[in-house]
């Protein structure tokens, strides 16, 4: 069971994506077992659910480094992850798609290294997201006639509740654009293991105290609902453009 990429995905749906589901005993790592991974049809490809098959692991229970440790034991060279997250920048709209070039970690008590195991000490993270592949990411959505905000800061917070409004505004300060719950330490752990990471966010609500009113699951799933076509679109043409 080798592959060359890796989707992964989350409280995104990724339309008519995944193909049959990887066994249990296959998702076992040295650090526990992976949330959930199935074949992608059709190309080199193997995609996560990082909550799991039903959304079981919320963000601060996802076990990211059995994730990642079964991807790198795939064989995986390249990662492509799609968030949901907020928008903290007043000019993003719901169902904007971004392509982080960068981010601030807000997260605590989640296993964030394999170092010392796996041979990992220090990595060099002045570029959390992978140029190669946020510049696939922009062809991509080019080909499929998305338009991405290409850059953008994911702040990323603990969770598993929303943020305060003075905690956006904090994290605005700070230089944040973009707020989510997932990329940390996802990203360090891919960069650990040398797995070219990157990703698309969709937004699926103003963050707090940018919106007009409360933050609605109702609005939200409506987002993702009209969001799913298009996302499936831009990862097939991701797919499609190679490495
Ligand atoms: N905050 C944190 N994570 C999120 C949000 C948000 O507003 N929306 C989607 N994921």
């Amino acid at each position: 069971m080798t592959y060359r990429t890796a989707i992964i995905g989350g409280t995104m749906r990724l339309a008519g994506s995944p193909g049959k589901a990887v066994g249990a005993e296959e998702l076992a790592t040295p650090f526990g077992r992976a949330s959930h991974a199935a074949e992608y049809p059709g190309a080199d490809t193997i995609f996560v659910n990082r909550h799991g098959a039903g959304g079981e692991f919320l963000a601060h229970r996802v076990n990211y480094r059995a994730n990642m440790h079964f991807l790198k034991r795939c064989g995986v060279r390249e990662a492509l992850a799609v968030f949901a997250v907020g928008g903290i920048d007043r000019t993003l709209a719901d169902g904007d798609f971004a392509i982080p070039h960068d981010l601030i970690d807000y997260t605590w008590g989640r296993e964030h290294t394999f170092a010392p195991e796996e041979g990992v000490r220090h990595i060099e993270f002045g570029e959390p997201f992978d140029a190669s592949v946020r510049a696939r990411i922009r062809q991509a959505a080019g080909r499929a006639g998305i338009a991405v905000r290409d850059g953008g800061v994911y702040g990323v917070t603990q969770g598993p509740r929303l943020e305060t409004p003075a905690e956006i505004d904090r994290m605005e300060r700070d230089g944040c654009t973009l707020v989510g719950m997932t990329a940390m330490p996802e990203a360090a752990l891919a960069r650990e293991l040398g797995i070219a990471y990157a990703g698309v966010c969709v937004v699926v609500n103003p963050a707090a105290g940018r919106g007009t009113g409360a933050i609605d699951g109702a609005d939200i799933r409506g987002v993702i609902a009209r969001s799913e076509e298009p996302l499936a679109r831009l990862v097939a043409e991701f797919l499609e453009g190679g490495g």
